[in-house]
C-alpha cells in the first residue's frame, strides 16, 4: 500500500468498459489523470462521460477493463482510499427535506468528520460559496444554482485529495458558474486533483490543464486544451452580406479566408484568423463599392471541432 502512494497518478484507467444491452456506453477507454492537475473529459450527450465517471467512483461496475484510484481498484476501493475522494454527481443528492446545514452534518456523519471541525467547515464552505445566509433553509426551495453550490459543498465536507464533478455548471448563470469555477481554481491551487465532465469547450479550455474528447463511448483525443483550441480556431466561420449581390467575385479567394459558399443572400466562410479575413472583407467591399449589411462571426459547434480532430487523428 505504502508503494501506491508514491503514483504519480491519481486515476488510471485502462481499457475501461461498460456496455447496456444494445449500447456500448465506454469503449475500452484508457486515461491517466496525474495527481494535482484539472482534467477535463469533453463531450456532447450521450458520449459516456457520466457512465466513466460512475465506474471511477466505484457506482457502476465496469464490464471490461480497470480503474485504478490513488493506487487502488475501484471496484475494490477500501474506504480509506474512498475517503480521499469527493463527487459532485449528475443529479443533485441533497435532502431536499433538510436544510443546506444539515444536508452538510449528514455528509459528516457520513465521513466520520468530527462534529465540531465539521461545523467549521460547514461555515467556510457555505461562506465561499454565497450559501450561508440561506444555511438554515430546506434545500427543496433551492434555486439549481443555489443546489449546485450546497453539493460541492458536500463534496468538499471532508477535504478529499480528489474531486469529481460530472458536468458541474450544466444549465447554471453566469455568477453560479464564476463561484464554483473560482473555487475549483482555488482548490486546485491547494492541491486537490479535479476530474470533470463537461459539453462546453469554452469551459474545458478555460479551465483545464488536460483535455480528454470522448465521442460514442470512445476517446478521440488527449491533449493540452492548446490543441483544442487549435482547432476551435481554426473553424471559425464569418456570414457575411452586402447591400447588393457579388457579381462574379469568389469571396473564397480573399487573403485568409479558408473556404467560401454562398447560401441565399449571405456568404459562409470559414477562417483561421478572424481579424485577417475580416481585414480582407472589408477592404474588398470597398474595392467594390459595396456596403457591408451584416457580418457576423460563428464559433464552432462541439460536433466541428471532434470532427476536425479524429479526421487528424485517422490522417
Ligand atoms: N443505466 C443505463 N441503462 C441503459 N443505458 C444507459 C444507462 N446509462 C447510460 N446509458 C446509455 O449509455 C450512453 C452513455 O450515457 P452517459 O450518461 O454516460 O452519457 P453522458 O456523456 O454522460 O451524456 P450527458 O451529456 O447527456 O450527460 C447513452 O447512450 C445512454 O443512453
Ligand atoms: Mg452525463
Amino acid at each position: 500500500m505504502k508503494e501506491a502512494e508514491h503514483q504519480e497518478d491519481a486515476i488510471i484507467a485502462t481499457d475501461l468498459r461498460k456496455v447496456f444491452s444494445e449500447i456500448i456506453a465506454v469503449d475500452s477507454i484508457s486515461f491517466k489523470v496525474h495527481k494535482g492537475e484539472i482534467f477535463g473529459l469533453l463531450g456532447p450527450n450521450g458520449a459516456g462521460k457520466t457512465t466513466t465517471v460512475r465506474m471511477l467512483t466505484g457506482v457502476m461496475r465496469p464490464d471490461g477493463g480497470s480503474a485504478l484510484i490513488f493506487g487502488h481498484d475501484s471496484v475494490h476501493t477500501p474506504i480509506h482510499a474512498k475517503q480521499r475522494c469527493g463527487i459532485v454527481p449528475e443529479t443533485a443528492n441533497a435532502y431536499t427535506d433538510l436544510s443546506a446545514w444539515q444536508n452538510l452534518m449528514l455528509m459528516g456523519e457520513l465521513y466520520g468528520v468530527p462534529k465540531h471541525y465539521a461545523e467549521e467547515r460547514a461555515a467556510s464552505l457555505l461562506k465561499a460559496l454565497g450559501l450561508l445566509e440561506r444555511k438554515d433553509q430546506k434545500v427543496q426551495g433551492f434555486s439549481k444554482g443555489m443546489k449546485q453550490r450546497l453539493i460541492l459543498a458536500m463534496a468538499l465536507l471532508h477535504e478529499p485529495d480528489l474531486l469529481y464533478l460530472d458536468e458541474p455548471t450544466s444549465g447554471l448563470d453566469v455568477q453560479s458558474t464564476q463561484l464554483i469555477t473560482g473555487m475549483l481554481r482555488e482548490l486546485n491551487r491547494n492541491g486537490i486533483t479535479i476530474f470533470l465532465t463537461t459539453h462546453n469547450m469554452e469551459e474545458a479550455n478555460r479551465l483545464c490543464d488536460r483535455v480528454a474528447i470522448m465521442r460514442r463511448g470512445k476517446i478521440v483525443a488527449i491533449d493540452a486544451p492548446e490543441r483544442l483550441k487549435m482547432a476551435i480556431d481554426r473553424l471559425h466561420t464569418i456570414e457575411i452580406s452586402f447591400n447588393q449581390p457579388l457579381e462574379a467575385g469568389d469571396l473564397s479567394l480573399l487573403p485568409a479566408i479558408t473556404t467560401g459558399r454562398r447560401e441565399g443572400d449571405k456568404w459562409l466562410l470559414t477562417t483561421g484568423d478572424v481579424d485577417c479575413a475580416i481585414r480582407s472583407l472589408t477592404e474588398y467591399s470597398m474595392q467594390h463599392q459595396l456596403k457591408i449589411e451584416t457580418l457576423r462571426t460563428l464559433a464552432p459547434t462541439l460536433d466541428e471541432v471532434f470532427l476536425r480532430l479524429t479526421e487528424e487523428e485517422s490522417a
